[in-house]
């Protein structure tokens, strides 16, 4: 006989699931796929047209290069956000960018996360 001791009572984990929960409704859930009509109705309605294109490079970088550069940093969303609102240079050459006082916080991050989002070539 081995030493085997079934347990009596399988209790529910009741502070596993409640765990689960809090910790996924507190996941900031990425755009599922990206977005790039949302994306061009931002980039009219917030002047970005003028130097900035998803698939060519205009003034600015094109944003499918901004999206790859990025790929796997944690950071990039605030990152850029804030690099759109108040502009700069030295990343992408000399070439700089005029800070966007007119931007909203909210579509600064939107946009941020839209350009991320971005999978180049579809
Ligand atoms: C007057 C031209 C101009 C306008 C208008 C402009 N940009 Fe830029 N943008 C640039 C240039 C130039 C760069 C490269 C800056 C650098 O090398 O750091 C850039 C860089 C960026 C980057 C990459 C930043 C980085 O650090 O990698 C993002 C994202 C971006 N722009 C978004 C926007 C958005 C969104 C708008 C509209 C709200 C906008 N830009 C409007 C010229 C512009």
């Amino acid at each position: 006989m081995y030493p085997f001791r079934f347990p009596h009572s399988l209790k529910p984990s009741i502070c596993l699931i409640g765990a689960c929960l809090c910790v996924g409704t507190m996941l900031i859930t990425p755009p599922a796929h990206a977005d790039n009509e949302a994306l061009k109705k931002l980039m009219q309605s917030n002047n970005c047209m003028a130097c900035h294109m998803i698939d060519k490079r205009k003034y600015g970088p094109q944003f499918n290069e901004i999206a790859e550069k990025y790929v796997g940093d944690a950071s990039a969303v605030s990152k850029l956000a804030a690099k759109i609102k108040a502009g700069g240079s030295g990343v992408w050459g000399e070439d700089m960018m005029p800070p966007q006082p007119q931007v909203s916080d909210a579509d600064a991050k939107t946009m941020a996360e839209l350009i991320l989002a971005l999978t180049p070539g579809k």
